[in-house]
């Protein structure tokens, strides 16, 4: 499956923060906010990902996170000319897609929960057509979403609604069978003149090949859209990194522990960043616990 993040859209409603900066850009807490949607498609086995940004902005995260090569993955970059929709990311990335399988996620998403990896992989081995994903929100005008019958099966999508049927808000990350390029081609711009990627899943619900998957109280999703969901957003990092000392959205962490690089590989990528708690963070993984255990139990002679 083939992996990507939108990272464009005007950003308006964070203004001044990101009158020459990229929204997806800014720092959450420690680090920045694309490396959480960036290792959560890592997290789901990924590791052929494209980043669409807007011509102004595709440079900085070029020079942020360059090939992917130092995380053991591939990354390319193409523009987004104007914000023309969510959807429109299939149209610019047919390319990349290939024959393959896509996932997409909004830069400016962050997930977070027990057995996250585990339940990615399964949606996308089961992936037939759409794979969405719901949470729970009390301000549900202003997602798009989910209708859900006894069964907790998806019967409607509504973008949008003034008088929501549910508090099942559709998130930033979704999953396609390789028909979503033609599909995304032969969707009708809406009033706004975007392509919609809740008029595309409609599509597929038509078809019958829309499935939603609930994220359940052991999950956290949170877009951050506005300053205040920014700064909770870091808040929320900064609580559970501090108290847990484990990281979120750690890519480099998220590299190692997926087998995409080797301990010692992780341990370097540390090193470069000593000065920091985050590069600490990264040596103690290698020379902590875990992996220096499993590594001496290796060499022990036997018997
Ligand atoms: P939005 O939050 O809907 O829009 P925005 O980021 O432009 O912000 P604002 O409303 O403050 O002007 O977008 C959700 C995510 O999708 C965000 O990460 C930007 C991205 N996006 C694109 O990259 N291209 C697009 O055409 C659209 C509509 C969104």
């Amino acid at each position: 499956m083939k992996g990507i993040i939108l990272a464009g859209g005007s950003g308006t409603r964070l203004r001044p923060l990101t009158g020459v900066v990229s929204k997806q850009i800014l720092p959450v807490y420690n680090k920045p906010m694309i490396y959480y949607p960036l290792s959560v498609l890592m997290l789901a086995g990924i590791r052929d990902i494209l980043v669409i940004s807007s011509p102004a902005h595709l440079d900085m995260f070029r020079d942020l996170l360059g090939d992917g090569s130092r995380l053991g993955i591939r990354l390319e970059y193409a523009e987004q000319k104007e914000p023309n929709g969510i959807a429109e990311a299939f149209v610019i990335g047919a390319d990349h897609i290939g024959d393959d399988n896509v996932a997409l996620i909004l830069g400016d998403n962050v997930f977070h929960g027990h057995g996250f990896s585990e339940l990615l992989r399964t949606a996308a081995a089961r992936l037939d057509g759409c794979a969405l994903f719901g949470y729970p929100v009390n301000d549900p005008w202003r997602y798009g979403v989910a209708e859900l019958d006894a069964d907790r099966r998806l019967t409607a999508l509504t973008e949008k609604p003034t008088e929501p049927v549910s508090n099942i808000a559709v998130t930033g990350l979704y999953m396609y069978s390789n028909d979503v390029v033609r599909m995304a081609q032969e969707l009708v711009p809406s009033d706004r003149g975007e392509l919609e990627i809740t008029d595309l899943n409609k599509a597929y619900l038509a078809q019958g090949r829309a499935h939603l998957a609930e994220l359940g109280r052991g999950f956290v999703w949170l877009d951050m859209g506005t300053h205040d969901s920014l700064l909770e957003a870091g808040h929320y990092v900064q609580i559970l990194e501090q108290r847990q000392g484990i990281r979120i959205g750690c890519v480099e962490e998220t590299a190692f522990r997926m087998g995409y690089i080797s301990a010692e590989q992780c341990r370097r990528l540390g090193a470069e960043q000593s000065s920091t708690e985050y590069g600490s963070y990264l040596v103690s993984l290698v020379e902590g616990d875990g992996v220096y255990e499993a590594r001496a139990r290796r060499t022990a002679p036997a018997g």
